[in-house]
């Protein structure tokens, strides 16, 4: 790549770097690392339905469309998100995001052949994002002709990524301005909500017409963070309604934890249900998102995330106090950023 950008000349990486990225990135692919192969299987694979299976390398990987895998739990002990893979559109699109990082002064490795492998892409670049998330970027992944193996119809990926993320963080205003100017985010809308007494803010970000593919939670004054993990929810968006229900009760009859019952949100109108992962955070399991319009979107303040259900199952007391527990400790933590952010 950086041969490349030579050979494009300064001139023309200066006038690309200026180019907007958006609606050319999405979320492409998920590493988590968890000792818990065995209980991640039989969630992403007997209970959501993908294609998972366990790779010579240890690791597991699961298959949700022509993409050789889309989520990857690899062995080690952090039970948390550890990257997320952002596919760009072509190499002229990394080659903008790869230069607005070297204008930062964000140190950049190029990926190992092996590790690369393992996402399943041709080659990949990375660094450290904010809260410590390893960032991936791509743009050729491996693709597979054969339909996946699965439990259920599809998922809708393609040109607008896997589905989307959410995360909490005590650095709003940083983690906003890192997303905006190195993959031009933009603003969907907001919720301002209260959940067990404190007013949360939550933000809704796109890079492209899925409503949200990244979405911040915080405290708007005293910043607390009481979620352990990178990520609240990670979602991915079911083909159909039956698949939605279908995948429910597969959950259920598997005993696997609901977080969130079925229900509707406000904002994007998505139907969905939360499970929690083996790693603590939780999967949303959507359907029928609804897509922004560029020419006609208005940005709405919504005051509550749910028109109907969404009703927590299985929170217990003892939870909620760990959880405002862990909230007063995040005060004496320090969330990363990188410099300059
Ligand atoms: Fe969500």
């Amino acid at each position: 790549m950086e041969c490349k950008l030579q050979e494009m000349g300064e001139a023309q990486v200066m006038a690309a770097a200026r180019d907007s990225v958006f609606n050319r990135v999405r979320m492409g692919y998920a590493v988590i690392e968890s000792r818990k192969t065995d209980a991640w299987r039989l969630l992403l694979g007997e209970a959501l339905g993908m294609q998972a299976e366990i790779q010579s390398d240890q690791s597991l990987s699961a298959r949700m469309d022509d993409h050789v895998r889309r989520l990857i739990v690899v062995p080690g002990p952090s039970e948390d998100l550890q990257a997320l893979g952002m596919e760009l559109a072509d190499e002229q699109a990394l080659a903008v995001v790869l230069k607005r990082l070297a204008k930062r002064g964000i140190d950049v490795k190029e990926s190992t052949t092996a590790a690369a492998q393992q996402r399943g892409v041709h080659r990949f670049w990375h660094f450290t994002g904010p809260k410590g998330l390893t960032i991936e970027l791509y743009h050729q992944p491996r693709l597979v002709g054969a339909p996946p193996r699965m439990a259920t119809s599809g998922f809708i990926t393609g040109d607008k990524g896997f589905g989307h993320v959410a995360m909490s963080t005590r650095r709003p205003d940083q983690m906003k301005q890192f997303w905006r100017e190195i993959f031009d985010i933009r603003h969907t809308d907001d919720v301002h909500y209260t959940i067990s007494g404190v007013p949360m803010l939550f933000e809704f970000m796109r890079f492209n017409p899925r409503h949200h593919s990244i979405a911040f939670v915080y405290t708007p004054k005293i910043r607390l963070d009481p979620i352990r993990t990178r990520i609240q929810h990670l979602e991915v968006q079911a083909a159909t309604l039956d698949d939605l229900g279908a995948a429910w009760e597969r959950c259920r009859a598997l005993g696997l934890t609901i977080a969130m019952s079925v229900g509707q949100h406000a904002n994007d109108k998505a139907i969905s249900f939360y499970v929690a992962t083996p790693s603590g955070f939780d999967i949303e399991f959507g359907w029928n998102p609804l897509e922004v319009d560029e020419a006609s979107w208005d940005p709405a303040v919504w005051t509550r995330i749910s028109t109907w259900g969404h009703h927590f199952e299985g929170q217990t007391l003892a939870g909620r106090l760990g959880q405002l527990g862990r909230g007063v400790a995040s005060l004496l933590r320090k969330e990363y950023v990188p410099a300059g952010f």
